[in-house]
């Protein structure tokens, strides 16, 4: 197949090229190819060709408590091809107390071979340590799972000191640790004050989840890093300025400068526990559209509508909107992952109308990723065509393992490929959407740029809004070790 007359962009630059694929792989890039015999011409003339969306940071079918998200991976990743989207890494769901690693990495795979329709891959979960799971990461690096999540809050948080062995081991290892970053007691005391108060809706969640409850956990994560000596840590969702700021000491010049002073002592002191830390450390930001474009006045929408926005951490203002951009655009936050995590709302009204805390958390919005980011990054605040690549698909890409498989248009690299009109006006309907769920958050919202085909190893998936690929046509990968250079 060859693709003509488009203009490709990746995280280094913006070329009009032509793209020669010969089976999966992308074999040729170069202005002015001519087509072989029987090879089949694709004219991109005006479109914007660039690598499949990559998103780090998925929930398909989980299940929480007795409420399962939405979309299954086949129906989720459906949804992400017509979003332009070409490969998902997915965060696991805990399993049961006690459970080991691979328990969920044996279920998950169950719940994903044979259905997702683009190329997967798994985080592990951490939701208790001791002396198995510890030598059990090994194993997991092993299998392709080179990233594990845990959390400071929910029933199967870790605790300092857990923290602390998973993060020695995963620096011995280069695997990289998701944190789902919220200081636990001061969400649970705020959450029973609220209720003792008698409130009871949608806005309670936002109040009793606030920044600052965020950026504790943000820069306790970094000094139990620093700590074993500089452990990567990715840090999702970020949603709030605080938090940023809390980041700031992982490599802002400051904390060079106390590292190094640290770092000379703990050379002098013989046999000191404290090893020599990287500076910067290699502290990774990711977040997500819905902290980019919504905000907490959402909970105040009438009736129960505010349910719609419920997920954790919770929509912030317009000054963590606008500080999370500056970020985006210089460089602070690294990815743009999704959190896609649905649920119908009628299952959210069923459970939380009454009381917040029994609404499942989590929004849908794995589609429309590259639109919104393209929208309202590209379009209203002059991010170049480059760094919104690179924030949706080869920075993942590289984060996770995956670089130069998938990320970026390159002789070799697979031909995950989206064709993207980036003039196109779009009305943001659920209807056209093909999440599996009854609403959107962005519901009205006008985007510039859409995607109109996508190709998942050379294959067209994605046309015209249509999905015209096949059950099952993902791949299961076995990602590398992390890339953590910035
Ligand atoms: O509200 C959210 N984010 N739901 C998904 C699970 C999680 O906490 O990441
Ligand atoms: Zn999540």
């Amino acid at each position: 197949m060859l693709i003509i007359n488009g203009t490709v962009v990746t995280a280094e630059g913006v070329i009009a090229s032509d793209v020669r694929i010969r089976g999966e792989k992308i074999a040729e890039l170069a202005a002015g190819l001519s087509p072989l015999p029987g090879e089949e011409v694709i004219d991109a003339s005006g479109l914007l060709v660039l690598p499949g969306g990559v998103d780090v940071h998925t929930h398909m079918d989980l299940l929480v408590g007795t409420a399962r998200a939405a979309d299954s991976f086949l129906t989720g990743s459906i949804a992400a091809a017509c979003g332009g989207t070409t490969t998902i890494v997915d965060h696991m769901a805990f399993g049961p107390v006690g459970c080991s690693l691979q328990h969920q990495l044996d279920a998950y795979h169950v719940l994903a071979d044979g259905k997702a329709v683009i190329d997967y891959g798994f985080h592990g979960v951490v939701g208790h340590v001791d002396d198995n799971v510890l030598a059990e990461m090994d194993q997991l690096v092993r299998q392709g799972v080179t990233s594990l999540k845990l959390y400071l809050t929910y029933d199967q948080r870790l605790d300092d000191e857990s923290i602390l062995r998973v993060l020695a081991r995963a620096r011995e290892l280069g695997m990289m640790i998701c944190v789902h970053c919220e200081n636990h007691a001061i969400v649970s005391w705020l959450r029973e004050s609220v209720m003792a108060e008698g409130h009871t809706q949608a806005r309670c969640h936002a109040s009793s989840r606030p920044d600052y409850a965020e950026a504790e956990a943000v820069g306790r994560m970094i000094a139990l890093s620093r700590t074993v000596g500089g452990a990567p840590l990715y840090l999702v969702h970020t949603s709030a300025a605080a938090s940023l700021l809390a980041a700031d000491v992982a490599w802002g010049p400051d904390a060079q400068d106390a590292q190094s002073e640290r770092d000379a002592q703990s050379e002098s002191a013989v046999g000191d526990p404290h090893q020599k830390s990287p500076t910067p450390l290699p502290v990774f930001l990711e977040t997500c559209p819905q902290y980019l474009t919504l905000d907490a006045a959402h909970y105040d929408d009438p009736g129960d509508e505010g349910l719609k926005y419920l997920m954790s951490p919770p929509l912030r203002h317009e000054r963590d909107r606008e500080a999370l951009w500056e970020a985006c655009l210089d460089g602070r936050i690294d990815v743009i992952g999704t959190d896609h995590c649905p649920f119908f709302f009628t299952e959210k009204q069923a459970r939380g109308a009454r009381d917040f805390r029994l609404c499942p958390n989590g929004i849908p919005g794995v589609e429309l990723r590259l639109a919104l980011m393209h929208s309202e990054g590209v379009v209203k605040r002059d991010m170049s065509l480059s760094r919104f690549v690179a924030l949706t698909s080869t920075l993942p890409a590289r984060r996770f393992g995956l670089y130069p498989q998938k990320g970026t248009i390159a002789v070799g690299s697979d031909a995950d490929i989206v064709l993207f009109d980036a003039g196109r006006e779009v009305e943001v309907t659920h209807e056209l959407l093909h999440e599996h769920v009854d609403y959107t958050p962005w519901e009205g919202w006008h985007v510039t740029g859409w995607p109109i085909m996508t190709f998942s190893r050379g294959v067209a998936i994605m046309k015209a809004g249509e999905f015209i690929g096949r059950e099952g046509q993902g791949r299961y990968l076995h990602r590398a070790l992390p890339d953590l250079e910035r």
